[in-house]
């Protein structure tokens, strides 16, 4: 069990040297972070959030979760940025059929998604989950004030209020006096954790509980992680290592950090890593752009840019060990598409084999790759690479010399919008 680095297609740009002279500001990050001395120390409760996370949290969840797949056909999770991103990730990540469709609403303002959420309420028993720590998110509040209007059409009573959870700030925001004025059942988002970082608290573990995910073992795969990367040993710590090369790279001119993964069930995991890395880093005219792709399928779209494009980008790739099910491949009598040299194995090994060459290829082309491979695709190693991914933006964002938990560049479209909107 667990998660690798490998990084072999990094040596001519990366040397040892490199990351030996990064050695003592990782440890002053480490420092910073543990300490809570760093940039942003009143955002750190998620850094020993999974060891803080109570057993009794986690069974009352999976209580909660029986209870409401008695009555209910389908879940409405609505928010938006860290109150979205992770939910989706997880659940497509360990992809099947959850015990719950989970159908999302409040991540745009798309009236048409929207007017399908309300015919949903129409024709399905629904329980929504409606996350905002602000409490005063523009898209989540407006979707609530719809959803909310709808389900008061379908249900009422004790009936809407077994229906209606809210997740939010313990005492703050319009979405905390509604769930108070309305008697909905409440969960809440501590103070210390900020948006994109907050997946493993009721955030995402409400509706993921609620859709029928292993918390427990989502909850262990983040212990696992807290417990593996808190060395502050750079040569014994990988997170460290990656948090320290994407510094060096960034340095060297690299100024474009592209996720890519084989696998198409990470494509929303590397959606939640761009928010995390993005909104952390990207700041004071600083920040390495994250973008992803999900390969072999992007290859035939950004295979060349990637192989020939402006040579400002590297790659980190995201990979499986073992599948949940495995594909043979079948053998051609007359062989017409040449194929049959792969006949008899499994498509994932030409899959990885097609990693292994596209690695080679980009570096010779001169995009430096490093390769995190993850045992599984379940719920305990999506928690240990959240927490491996947190931890690494923290460390990373310290050396960079930014706050990475704040994000004060979003307030400056929301301060137009609001005007245009004629909200107070
Ligand atoms: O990381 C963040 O803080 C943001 O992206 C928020 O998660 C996002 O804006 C949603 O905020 P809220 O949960 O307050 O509605």
């Amino acid at each position: 069990m667990g998660i690798s680095l490998n990084t072999d297609f990094l040596k001519s740009y990366v040397s040892d040297a490199d990351i030996k002279a990064q050695s003592p500001a990782v440890e002053k990050a480490h420092r910073d972070l543990h300490n809570k001395t760093g940039a942003g120390n009143d955002f750190l409760g998620w850094v020993d959030l999974p060891s803080r996370t109570p057993n009794a949290l986690v069974a009352e969840l999976m209580t909660l979760a029986l209870e409401v797949q008695a009555h209910s056909e389908a879940i409405i999770s609505i928010g938006i940025g860290g109150s979205y991103l992770g939910i989706r990730s997880t659940l497509e990540f360990l992809g099947g059929q959850p015990k719950l469709p989970v159908y999302y609403a409040g991540h745009n303002m798309s009236s048409v998604d929207l007017s399908r959420i309300v015919e949903l309420i129409a024709r399905k028993k629904v329980t929504v989950v409606v996350i905002s720590k602000s409490g005063a998110t523009t898209e989540p509040a407006l979707a609530f004030r719809v959803v909310d209007a709808a389900m008061k059409q379908k249900y009422n009573g004790a009936e809407l209020k077994k229906r209606v959870i809210c997740v939010t700030d313990e005492k703050k925001g319009a979405l905390r006096q509604i769930a108070d004025k309305e008697g909905y059942r409440s969960y809440v988002i501590p103070d210390d954790v900020g948006g994109r970082f907050s997946v493993l608290t009721p955030v995402g573990l409400v509706p993921l509980a609620l859709a029928g995910v292993d918390i427990k073992a989502l909850v262990d795969g983040f212990r696992a992680g807290e417990q593996e990367y808190a060395n502050s040993d750079l040569t014994r710590n990988s997170c460290y290592q990656y948090a320290a090369i994407r510094n060096i790279l960034y340095k060297k001119g690299k100024c474009i950090e592209m996720m890519a993964s084989f696998y198409p069930n990470v494509q929303y995991v590397t959606e939640w890593w761009k928010q995390l890395y993005g909104e952390s880093e990207g700041k004071g005219g600083r920040g390495i752009f994250p973008a992803s792709t999900i390969l072999s399928t992007d290859l035939h779209s950004m295979g060349q840019l990637m192989q020939d494009g402006m040579r400002n980008i590297f790659e980190t790739f995201v990979m499986i060990n073992t599948l949940e099910a495995q594909v043979v491949i079948p053998t051609l009598a007359d062989d017409t598409d040449k194929f049959n040299c792969v006949a008899g194995k499994e498509l994932d090994w030409v899959n990885k084999q097609a990693y292994k060459a596209t690695a080679d290829a980009h570096y010779e082309g001169g995009v430096p790759n490093m390769c995190l491979t993850l045992d599984r695709a379940d719920a305990f190693h999506i928690g240990q690479l959240y927490y491996f991914f947190e931890k690494g933006v923290a460390i990373s964002g310290y050396i960079l010399g930014v706050n990475p938990f704040d994000q004060p560049g979003v307030e400056a479209y929301k301060k137009k919008m609001f005007a245009l909107l004629g909200k107070k």
